[in-house]
């Protein structure tokens, strides 16, 4: 049997989970298990460039790992941790910022952004090191693919510069990864229409009691049409958010529904609800059952942690050794 290939990715734990974030990023993650060696993180020391909470970071990681665990991660097969159980990062983002150039990290979108912005001045030295050590993330566990929405593909592509160097000055230790962008994975629509995402505080929680999930459900905005007018499904939010849902059959009946008129948002947002407290019922349960008993949370994280470790060791001996450190003392 051909061994497979690492996948690894990194999910900054920043918010309670959402529709955006399962259909863009947690369900094709876990599908990967079935076909990659999954390795998958919570980046707790990347939310501390941004985050002032420490209960919510604490809070946070803790949902995200329920999260995956809920809808499906199986933790015997995938490894998944807590990126500051592994403190050894850091050592190889320091290596990594030694061989890399200043005019490299300027290039980021995101500080570019802040420059834009008249902000470079007042951001965090973390933010500008931010995607060092997002490649040190990816290079410590020799991944070969890194599953991630286009907005990450920058990181990776300088992922692969900074192994370059270091391979190029000291020979090679470092594996090239490249990104994997699923480009079959839609945009997931907001409230308001704009790609769901907690900064335009359009988002629908995954794990909501459905009570609440109807009552937001209700508030998506959809155009003035009335009542009895036809209506095009592919111009309409709910549709979108149903289409991810509902069976094929339902997804046509529904459209059918839309262009013959007579049919309201309102029909439209009930059976959306239905469609979403059907397929999220179950796992919200473990997902609830699963934040009940942290210290079984805390054990995966462990255990994933110790898996990861000894991979980053290996990694982190080979470079030291190249650079010309002693072995990391056992
Ligand atoms: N920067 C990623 C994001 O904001 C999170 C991340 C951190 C990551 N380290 C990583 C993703 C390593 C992939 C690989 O989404």
């Amino acid at each position: 049997m051909k061994p497979r290939l690492r996948a690894l990715s990194g999910i900054k734990p920043t918010g309670t989970p959402h529709l955006g974030n399962y259909f863009g990023m947690v369900q094709p993650a876990i599908a990967l298990q079935d076909t990659h060696d999954a390795f998958y993180f919570v980046a707790d020391y990347h939310a501390l460039t941004t985050g002032r909470d420490p209960a919510m970071l604490r809070r946070t990681s803790l949902e995200i790992t329920a999260t995956f665990l809920a809808l499906g991660l199986d933790p015997k097969r995938a490894v998944f941790f807590r990126q500051s159980d592994v403190p050894e990062v850091l050592e190889l983002a320091w290596q990594l910022s030694c061989v890399t150039g200043v005019g490299l990290l300027m290039r980021a979108h995101a500080y570019k952004a802040a420059l834009d912005k008249g902000e470079g001045g007042v951001l965090p030295s973390g933010t500008f090191f931010y995607p060092v050590l997002m490649a040190a993330d990816i290079l410590l566990y020799d991944s070969a693919v890194v599953p991630v929405g286009r907005d990450q593909v920058q990181h990776i592509e300088m992922a692969q510069d900074m192994a370059g160097h270091l391979n190029a000055l000291y020979g090679d230790c470092l594996r090239r990864p490249e990104p994997l962008v699923q480009s079959e994975v839609p945009t997931i629509p907001g409230l308001d229409g704009q790609k769901m995402s907690k900064s335009y505080q359009n988002t629908i929680e995954l794990f909501l009691p459905e009570k609440a999930l109807r009552k937001v459900v209700k508030t998506i905005k959809t155009d003035g049409a009335a009542l009895e007018d036809p209506k095009d499904p592919d111009a309409d939010n709910v549709f979108a958010l149903y289409k991810l849902v509902a069976s094929p059959a339902e997804v046509e009946d529904m459209a059918a529904r839309y262009r013959a008129g007579g049919f309201g948002y309102g029909h439209a947002k009930e059976r959306l609800a239905d469609a979403l407290n059907a397929h999220l019922a179950a796992p919200r349960e473990r997902y609830l059952s699963l934040l009940a008993d942290p210290s079984t949370l805390e054990d995966i994280l462990q255990d994933g942690a110790r898996r990861a470790r000894a991979i980053a060791r290996d990694t982190l001996d080979r470079v030291r050794d190249r650079v010309g450190l002693p072995k990391l003392p056992r």
